[in-house]
């Protein structure tokens, strides 16, 4: 790692979009910190991503976990220029049966989960000359969907949350915005076209591009938020969705 690499902690950094950006970033001259409690995965990725990445393995629902890690970075990068919100799941399943249980994990792993890497990450960020946060939106965050409940709420919580802290922190040079990309190609979209709660027909009718997105072309948004050259961008969400949510021709 040379003193002057960028270095950008990636949460949900073992598979999607969040390896995706960690990919983009390293390619691109920095340094990439997987975060993610998939150990295997984690492996995998750091390996197929190359020297200047690591891995840490992290719970963000854990607030001892989350500190643990970031207090490895300050030990190990001793700095940090990006965070990038992107741990996450889905769990979709009729709103009259969500149990509180379920409600509360989907809260807590997309909302207090980014909350606490931002804070775990702030004594670091406030010491760049150029720091980033990018969390995870979604379509979900401004559309009613049905059986989303619990995802739609978490992602809306991203919405405030970004431009809440992106207000907070303008000052001290952390800008803070998010992607909110339509539906992609992961492993989280795969698993729920497997297990039925996912139809991609529709879904395709249903975007104006016509198709899902690949995880790299979310990359390239979040890059450019994360980037030098977004310097003006805060508290913005840029909608990667292949136009889902513009479309108006349902006449
Ligand atoms: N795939 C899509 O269509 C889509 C669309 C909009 C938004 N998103 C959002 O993008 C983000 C990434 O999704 P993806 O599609 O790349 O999914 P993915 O399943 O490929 O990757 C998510 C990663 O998060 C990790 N993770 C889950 N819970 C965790 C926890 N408690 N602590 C640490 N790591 C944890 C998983 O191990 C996994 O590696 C999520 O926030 C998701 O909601 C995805």
């Amino acid at each position: 790692m040379s003193p002057s690499s960028r270095v950008a902690a990636i949460t949900g950094g073992a598979s999607g979009i969040g390896f995706a950006f960690a990919k983009r970033w390293v390619e691109a001259g920095g340094v990439a910190v997987l975060l993610d409690m998939d150990i295997d995965h984690l492996r995998v990725a750091v390996e197929a991503i190359g020297s200047d990445a690591r891995g840490i393995w992290i719970d963000v629902t854990s607030r001892v976990s989350v500190d643990d890690a970031f207090s490895d970075i300050t030990a190990t990068e001793r700095r940090l220029d990006v965070l990038v919100n992107c741990a996450g799941i889905a769990d979709p399943s009729p709103s009259h049966e969500v149990s509180d249980e379920s409600f509360n994990r989907m809260l807590d792993i997309h909302v207090t989960g980014s909350m606490r890497c931002a804070r775990a990450a702030y004594p670091l960020l406030v010491n760049s000359e150029a720091a980033s946060i990018v969390n995870l939106g979604s379509v979900a965050t401004y559309a009613g969907m049905p059986q989303r409940a619990s995802y739609t709420a978490a992602k809306a919580g991203i919405g405030g949350l970004t431009r809440t802290l992106a207000a907070e922190w303008a000052e001290l040079g952390i800008r803070v915005n998010a992607v909110g990309p339509g539906y992609v190609r992961t492993k989280l979209t795969d698993s729920l076209v497997a297990e039925g709660k996912l139809v991609d027909g529709p879904i395709r009718a249903r975007t104006p591009m016509g198709r899902f997105a690949e995880p790299e072309e979310i990359a390239d948004a979040m890059h450019f938020l994360a980037g030098e050259t977004s310097t003006y961008i805060t508290g913005h969400m840029l909608m990667a969705d292949g136009g889902m949510s513009i479309d108006g021709s349902w006449y």
